[in-house]
């Protein structure tokens, strides 16, 4: 794992967008997986311009790192955060964009659906950010660590960020997420976790300094060599 410790926000997004740049670069047939949230969205940002300014989309593949339980075009979807801060902003489209369907009639087949699409397509790179809880996608505390695509269930500091960070209440927050397990997500080429943020600096502290164990499930990250890790100062503050 490599650790690269920046000054803020803006600086990581701007390490993340250049590896993301990167890959579509130096790839014929790139393939990412891309998480959503608060973190990202300077990541977005940093893409869509250099979309806009010729970076090539049409030959990228494009998958999605988790998407709630609700319907599609919820506030809180993956599928309209994609829409709002992708799709919609740039005039050429990827060659393939595989979203989650967060409305599925039947979940169990959506998560063989993705999961067959996933083992067409190594992943070149997967972007991850961090649960304050120590969560990665929506490997809650408690998942094992050989976990493959599954549905989840929110511990409650998990909804109250997604009720934050899309500005709804508690009974409009989702409470179930279809995400990568720890296999899917370790199995693309580079693995790369941002964090930023004073909020998640316990989760920090207990990610590089604790013990590896299921409780913090981002330390399954730890021992991997494709692992690169971008921490901004206010999450880096209690180490
Ligand atoms: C959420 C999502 C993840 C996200 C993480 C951090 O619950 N399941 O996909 O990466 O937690 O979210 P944020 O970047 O908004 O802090």
């Amino acid at each position: 794992m490599q650790t690269i410790f920046v000054k803020d926000y803006d600086e990581m997004s701007q390490k993340a967008y250049e590896l993301v740049r990167e890959v579509i670069e130096k790839n014929e047939d790139p393939v990412l997986s891309l998480n959503t949230g608060g973190t990202p969205r300077g990541l977005f940002k940093h893409l869509v311009e250099g979309i806009n300014n010729g970076l090539d989309i049409r030959k990228a593949t494009l998958f999605n790192l988790d998407e709630y339980v609700g319907p599609k075009g919820a506030v809180y979807t993956v599928r309209t955060y994609m829409y709002e801060n992708l799709f919609n902003l740039i005039q050429d489209e990827p060659k393939h964009a595989y979203l989650i369907d967060s409305a599925a009639d039947n979940l169990e087949k959506e998560i063989e659906r993705y999961k067959d699409l996933l083992s067409k397509h190594k992943r070149n790179i997967q972007i991850l950010g961090l649960g304050t809880n120590g969560h990665i996608g929506a490997n809650e505390p408690g998942t094992p660590f050989d976990s493959t695509m599954f549905l989840a269930k929110h511990e409650e500091s998990t909804i109250q960020s997604t009720m934050k960070e899309y500005g709804i209440i508690r009974e409009e927050a989702p409470t179930e997420m279809i995400t990568l397990g720890f296999t899917e997500i370790l199995d693309a080429e580079k693995v790369v976790l941002l964090v930023s943020g004073e909020h998640k600096a316990e989760a920090v502290k207990a990610f590089l300094e604790g013990e590896i164990t299921t409780e913090c499930p981002v330390t399954a990250l730890r021992n991997h060599d494709n692992v690169i890790v971008i921490i901004d100062e206010a999450a880096a503050s209690l180490l």
